[in-house]
């Protein structure tokens, strides 16, 4: 593909871009095309996308034909045709290759609700928790348990719901605050105790929330599998979604698992639940299912659920204008297809330790205090002190710096905050994309090594 080398000009008479980009200062070079894991902007310049979009999109790179031409294919057909009054070819066999591809007892035993984005698929689970209550007789379930650093989606209600500091505090009086449990978070223990002695006190922590609030006023425990942003790409314990099941069938609870960023092959498995031999009773998702190339999100829940909530005669109480979108299923069919029948979650299962075992690397670095990951989900968390694992000051803006010092070398990482109790904590997700080779996992860590000596020697 050649570089388009004209330059139009786009300005106010301020010389702005005429849009609100997503931070006031940083320089925003025009993104021109992409090839496999490669990007390439105006100026010709390359980047490796080393974190699929940023975070978790991209999963089976730039300029895949097959989701291309199976969107354009559906769209000549028909782009868009009423949910209210019409359901779609593409739409049902997505529904049936998620249902044959569900995790644990969730496999031929539920059935999926579409919307647009991750935040949707999440709100959604969270309705139909409510809803489901309801239509069971138990109209007081309501509040939803979550834990302290973990992202649900980008909308007020969702604000309340995850324990993302920093996206919280402006909205706080605008939302309904869910309790948070401490998240399971082995390198900084929030008990301070280690894994396996500690007994999992992380887990049982929702049982004593669940005494506090009242069993009779709550819906739902949500959990991310694999911790993405708010931690970078924290696997769980071992055992951990043992507890929490047995914890939430014992009081009534449904088990949310918000899979948005770890499903379709992300942590190498179709589901990271896969990992964890837990059936969940709804999961939410979105991000790699179109592998970024038009939004689309799920929400998918046992068919027991939905079975009460029909029996009551009333729909679900949900939905967009844009949900069940023919040429994003057809994406979402056409991105399932592909990782099947090119063995993608083989390669990110290996490829994505292979990366894991490179990335350990970097524990040789006097500001890397921790390297965690599962499948082609990794994540580097950065400290001041190795022994005593003390942060950097926030106004360092340390993972800032190592995403700078990346991208100026042409890979691009997405640099996370906030980990330590939402208000310090420095960490990058390497989550390249999971077609990514070992030949590629040697140039992502020639780069990654080389940024974070550059950081090192600006803080050290
Ligand atoms: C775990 C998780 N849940 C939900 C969301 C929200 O997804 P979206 O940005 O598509 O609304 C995100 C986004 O980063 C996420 O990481």
């Amino acid at each position: 593909m050649t570089v388009n080398s004209k330059q139009e000009s786009f300005t106010t008479s301020d010389g702005q871009h005429p849009v609100v980009h997503r931070s006031w200062k940083r320089p925003r070079p025009i993104i021109d095309y992409g090839e496999g894991i490669y990007l390439y902007d105006k100026d010709g310049k390359r980047y490796i996308d080393g974190s699929s979009g940023t975070s978790v999109v991209v999963n089976l790179g730039h300029g895949n034909l097959s989701i291309i031409e199976a969107m354009y294919e559906q769209a000549k057909r028909v782009a868009f045709a009423s949910p209210h009054f019409f359901t779609n070819e593409p739409m049902l066999k997505l529904g049936q290759m998620i249902l044959e591809r569900a995790p644990g007892e969730m496999k031929n035993n539920c059935r999926s609700w579409f919307s647009c984005t991750g935040t949707d698929a999440v709100d959604d689970a969270v309705r139909l928790a409510r809803q489901y209550a309801i239509a069971n007789g138990k109209p007081s379930k309501y509040v939803v348990i979550s834990r302290w650093q973990q992202f649900h989606g980008n909308q007020i209600g969702m604000a309340g719901v995850a324990g993302h500091t920093d996206r919280r505090k402006m909205l706080f009086p605008m939302f309904v605050n869910s309790p948070h449990i401490p998240p399971a978070y082995c390198y900084r223990c929030p008990f301070g105790d280690t894994y396996p002695v500690c007994n999992l006190k992380c887990a049982h922590a929702l049982e004593t929330e669940i005494h506090q609030i009242g069993e009779e006023n709550i819906s739902a425990f949500i959990a991310e599998p694999v911790v993405g942003a708010s931690l970078g790409a924290i696997p769980t314990p071992e055992g951990y979604f043992e507890v929490i099941r047995e914890i939430c069938d014992r009081y009534g609870l449904l088990l949310i698992i918000d899979e948005v960023m770890t499903a379709w092959g992300r942590t190498g498995s179709w589901f990271a639940m896969d990992h964890y031999g837990v059936t969940p009773d709804i999961i939410a998702t979105s991000k790699g299912f179109t592998g970024g190339y038009t939004p689309i999100a799920a929400t998918i829940a046992r068919e027991e659920i939905w079975q009460v909530i029909e029996n009551s005669g009333a729909p679900f109480m949900a939905g967009h204008t844009l949900s069940e979108n023919p040429p994003a299923c057809a994406a979402a069919v056409a991105t399932l297809t592909y990782i099947e029948e090119h063995d993608i979650i083989n390669n990110s299962r290996e490829t994505g330790a292979y990366l894991l075992e490179r990335l350990h690397e970097l524990d040789e670095f006097e500001i890397v205090g921790d390297v965690r990951g599962l499948g082609f989900m990794c994540g580097v968390e950065f400290v001041k002190n190795k022994k005593t694992k003390e942060p950097f000051p926030p106004g360092k803006k340390v993972s800032l710096l190592v995403m700078n010092e990346g991208i100026k070398r042409g890979l691009i990482l997405f640099p996370c905050t906030g980990n330590i109790e939402g208000v310090a904590g420095d960490m990058i997700l390497v989550t390249p994309p999971l077609i990514t080779t070992r030949t590629q996992v040697d140039e992502i860590m020639a780069i990654t090594s080389e940024a974070i000596a550059a950081a090192q020697t600006q803080l050290v």
